[in-house]
C-alpha cells in the first residue's frame, strides 16, 4: 500500500506554521534581510510555538513530533523567511536531535529543555577555515587533561554564532588516529575563552547570524563529551544526515514560496491584452515549476518518513537535499523571470528567495558532497530499498 495523505496532526502543524509565517514572519522580512537584523523577537515566538524543539521528547520539553511534521513546518516557514528557518533547522535537527540521540541522561536533562523552549539557541561547530567539505581535516584541538578537555581553534560560518548559548564543537583529540580521534563537546558560550568573531555579510539568509568563533584554552568538563572517546566524526556525519532533511525542506519551501508568488503574479499581470498566465511562455514555466517542486516534495517527505521508520536514510536525505536545492535555485530564477522587472526589486520577495536558495546548495554539505554520499552508497551496494517498499508517507 502507498499512502500519500498527511495525518490530521501533520495538517494541523502545517496550518499553524502557515498562519504563524503570515502573521509573524512576513511583516518586516524585507527590512530584516536588508539590515542583517537578527529576528530575535520572531525566534522567541517560534520557541513559544514549539518550533524550536519539535521532535524532542516531551519529557525534555519538546513537541514529541515526527520528522515529517518538522519538515512541513520548515517548508511553510521557508516560503517566507529562510533566516528564521535555518535558525530552526540547526536547533532542531543538528543540536537537539544530536544531543537527544547520543547524549547522556544528565546532558539531556541539563540542556534539552533550554534548547527546546528556545530559551537557549544552539550552534553546530564543524566547519573550519580549511575544513568545509573535507570535514575530517579538523585543526581545532581538544586535548585530554584528565578531568577536562582544553579546547583551542577556530570555527567558520557558524549559524546562530552570535546568539547561541550552547555549541556542539567537533575537535581533534588524537591527530594520529585521523577521523577516529575526533570528539564532540558541549560548550557553553558563557565559558572563559569562547570568543565570538566577525559577523558575515552574506548574499542570502542575511538576518541569520553567521560568525567565526574562536576557542582559546576553553576548559570543557569531561562529562560534556557526547558519546565514546573518538565518536565525534561519526556523530557529525549521523547528525548531518538528519540535518540535510531539514535543509532539503528549507529548499523545498523556498521553491514553493517563489512558485506561489509567480502563479499569483502571472494571474494578475496583464500583457498583450490578457493575463500573462494565458501566454504559453509563462504557463509552461509554471507547469515545469509545479512538476519539479512536487518531485522534490516527494523526495523530502520520503526521507523524513524513512527516518521516522528507523530505516537508513543517509542516501535519501542526500538525494532530497541535492534535488530540492537545485530545484530551489532553478525555480527562484524562473519566478523572477515571470515577474519581469518587478522580480528584480526587493518589494516582490522573489529576488530574496533566489538569494536564499543559493545557500541550500552549499551548507550541510555542498551538492558535490551529496553526490559523493549517494554514489558511494550506490557503488557499495548500500542504497536503501527501492520505492515500492514504501507503505505510507
Ligand atoms: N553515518 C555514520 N558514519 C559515517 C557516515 C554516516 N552517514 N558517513 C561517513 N561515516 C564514517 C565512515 O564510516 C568512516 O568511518 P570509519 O573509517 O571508521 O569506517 C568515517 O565516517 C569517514 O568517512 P569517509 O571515509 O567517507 O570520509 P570522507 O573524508 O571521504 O568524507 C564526506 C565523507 C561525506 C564527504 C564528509 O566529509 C562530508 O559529509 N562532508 C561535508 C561536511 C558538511 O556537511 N559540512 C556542513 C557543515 S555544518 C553546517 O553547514 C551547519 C549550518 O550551520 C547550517
Amino acid at each position: 500500500m502507498m499512502e500519500f495523505e498527511l495525518t490530521e496532526e501533520q495538517i494541523a502543524v502545517q496550518q499553524a506554521a502557515r498562519e504563524f509565517t503570515q502573521q509573524e514572519l512576513l511583516p518586516g522580512v524585507i527590512e530584516r534581510d536588508r539590515d542583517m537584523k537578527h529576528p530575535t523577537d520572531q525566534v522567541k515566538k517560534m520557541g513559544e510555538m514549539g518550533f524550536l524543539g519539535m521532535m524532542v521528547d516531551p519529557q525534555y520539553g519538546g513537541g514529541g513530533m515526527d520528522t515529517l511534521s518538522y519538515v512541513l513546518a520548515m517548508e511553510e516557514i521557508s516560503k517566507v523567511d529562510s533566516s528564521c528557518s535555518v535558525i530552526m533547522s540547526v536547533n532542531n535537527s543538528l543540536v537537539c536531535w544530536g544531543l537527544e540521540t547520543y547524549g547522556t541522561e544528565a546532558q539531556k536533562q541539563k540542556y534539552l529543555p533550554l534548547l527546546a523552549s528556545g530559551e537557549w539557541i544552539g550552534s553546530f561547530c564543524l566547519s573550519e577555515p580549511e575544513a568545509g567539505s573535507d570535514a575530517t581535516s579538523q585543526r581545532t584541538t581538544a586535548i585530554d587533561m584528565g578531568d577536562h578537555y582544553l579546547l583551542n581553534g577556530t570555527k567558520n560560518w557558524i549559524t546562530n554564532g552570535g546568539k547561541s548559548s550552547l555549541h556542539l564543537v567537533i575537535a581533534q583529540t588524537y591527530p594520529e588516529k585521523g577521523h577516529r580521534g575526533i570528539n564532540v563537546l558541549l560548550v557553553e558560550t558563557a565559558w572563559n575563552g569562547v570568543v565570538i568573531g566577525a559577523k558575515e555579510d552574506k548574499l542570502g539568509i542575511r538576518a541569520s547570524d553567521t560568525h567565526t568563533i574562536m576557542y582559546n584554552d576553553v576548559k570543557v568538563p569531561k562529562e560534556n563529551r557526547i558519546g565514546e572517546d573518538g565518536f565525534g566524526f561519526k556523530f557529525a556525519m549521523k547528525v548531518l544526515s538528519g540535518g540535510r532533511i531539514g535543509i532539503a525542506a528549507q529548499a523545498l519551501g523556498i521553491a514553493a514560496g517563489a512558485y506561489e508568488l509567480a502563479v499569483k503574479y502571472a494571474k494578475e499581470r496583464e500583457a498583450f491584452g490578457k493575463p500573462i498566465s494565458q501566454h504559453q511562455a509563462v504557463a509552461f514555466k509554471l507547469a515545469d515549476m509545479a512538476t519539479e517542486i512536487e518531485a522534490a516534495r516527494l523526495l523530502v517527505y520520503r526521507a523524513a518518513w524513512m527516518k521516522d521508520q528507523g530505516m537508513d536514510y543517509t542516501s535519501a536525505a542526500a538525494m532530497a537535499k541535492l534535488f530540492a536545492s537545485e530545484v530551489a535555485m532553478k525555480h527562484t530564477v524562473e519566478a523572477i523571470q515571470v515577474h519581469g522587472g518587478y522580480g528584480y526589486v526587493k518589494e516582490y520577495h522573489v529576488e530574496r528567495l533566489m538569494r536564499d536558495a543559493k545557500i541550500t546548495q552549499i551548507y550541510e554539505g555542498t551538492s558535490e558532497m551529496q553526490r559523493i554520499v549517494i554514489s558511494r552508497n550506490i557503488l557499495s551496494g548500500q542504497l536503501y530499498e527501492p520505492l515500492w517498499k514504501i507503505e505510507n508517507v
